[in-house]
């Protein structure tokens, strides 16, 4: 066959390939988006049921804090009241959170400052005694980086990883945020995949498959990449795709109901970004997340952004900050 002919018949094979990885991939991406609907469903009448007794909750709380006086043998019982009422409010904002999700109309977007967001996350999870025995590791930029969406999706994001990630510690290891701006250029380039090294900076992780597309048919110049790392036993490639599916987990009935991750998903294609998962050096699991960077928010909105970073200084930026 002469020299012309066999490298066509090569770049036809190879066109179709890309286009059965394709047709695949909106094939999971159709299975993907019934289950949602599905859960849409769920989530409405869930939502109706759980919205009458949670009422009651709040009602009684209420009552209860009317009955307490000001004094300092009050003071524990209403800071109990006040925690019932915080997590009243957060399973209000998960059920509406879902129904938002499955209706597929994400909530008018504001810009995020997306390490502000790390930080009160992991705050939360510290005050719910989950990190007890973490070592999480922040390491952040030197300038704020904002991302468009909702900050309530992003809270969700990063709690999601975080629990995922101390789940598969059982308790006791080490979690590294990174957060970097990157240009778009550089991560399509593969001599530039270095920028993908996990934890210790030692291993290259290129984006998956359906990270590159996303990369490829992007038009934003700069990239908010978040890395999420843990030391954990990590996810086998075999299941790298499958865990971003509504209702998969590998953990005991009762324990997970596999949503975490498809939460994940939905608020990352919300954000307009994309995720995969690698695996870390150690063996553990590092998720990536990619998220078109949008302008800082002007006027009152960055002096209020300014005041809230001064007033976390234990958080130190652009340095790697134990905390
Ligand atoms: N950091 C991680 N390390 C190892 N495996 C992980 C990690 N994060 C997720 N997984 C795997 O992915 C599965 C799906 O995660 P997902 O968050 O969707 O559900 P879940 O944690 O099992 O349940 P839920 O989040 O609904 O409580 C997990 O059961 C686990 O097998
Ligand atoms: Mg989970």
């Amino acid at each position: 066959m002469p020299a012309t002919a066999s490298r066509e018949l090569h770049d036809v094979a190879a066109t179709f390939d890309r286009l059965i990885d394709r047709v695949r991939e909106d094939q999971a991406q159709l299975i993907r988006a019934e289950k949602l609907a599905s859960i849409g469903r769920l989530a409405a009448s869930v939502a109706h049921e759980i919205g009458n007794p949670l009422g009651a909750i709040l009602g009684h709380v209420h009552l209860l804090r009317g009955q307490l006086k000001t004094d300092e043998a009050s003071r524990e019982p209403l800071e109990l009241l006040a925690a019932l009422e915080r997590e009243s409010a957060r399973i209000e904002r998960i059920v509406r959170g879902l129904l938002d999700y499955a209706r597929a109309r994400p909530p008018a977007p504001a810009p995020i400052d997306i390490d502000d967001v790390v930080r009160s996350c992991v705050d939360l999870l510290r005050t719910q005694g989950l990190l007890a025995a973490v070592d999480v590791a922040l390491e952040l930029t030197d300038e704020p980086l904002f991302v468009s969406g909702q900050r309530h999706d992003l809270e969700q994001l990063f709690v999601n990883l975080f629990i995922n990630a101390v789940d598969a510690m059982n308790g006791q290891g080490q979690i590294v945020v990174r957060l970097e701006r990157a240009a778009r250029f550089t991560l399509r380039q593969p001599a530039v995949r270095r920028t993908f090294a996990d934890v210790d900076g030692a291993v290259e992780h290129p984006p998956s498959a359906r990270a590159q597309r996303w990369l490829a048919g992007h038009d934003a110049v700069e990239i908010a990449k978040i890395v999420v790392a843990d030391s954990g036993p990590g996810v086998s490639p075999e299941l790298a795709e499958r865990i971003f599916d509504p209702f998969f987990t590998t953990k005991p009935a009762g324990k997970g109901t596999g949503l975490g991750l498809a939460i994940v998903a939905r608020i990352v294609d919300n954000f307009h970004g994309t995720v995969w998962v690698t695996t870390a050096r150690e063996g553990g699991a590092a998720f990536h997340v990619l998220f078109p960077v949008v302008a800082a928010p002007s006027g009152a909105d960055r002096a209020r952004h300014q005041h809230g970073r001064r007033a976390t200084p234990s958080t130190s930026r652009a340095r790697k900050a134990h905390s």
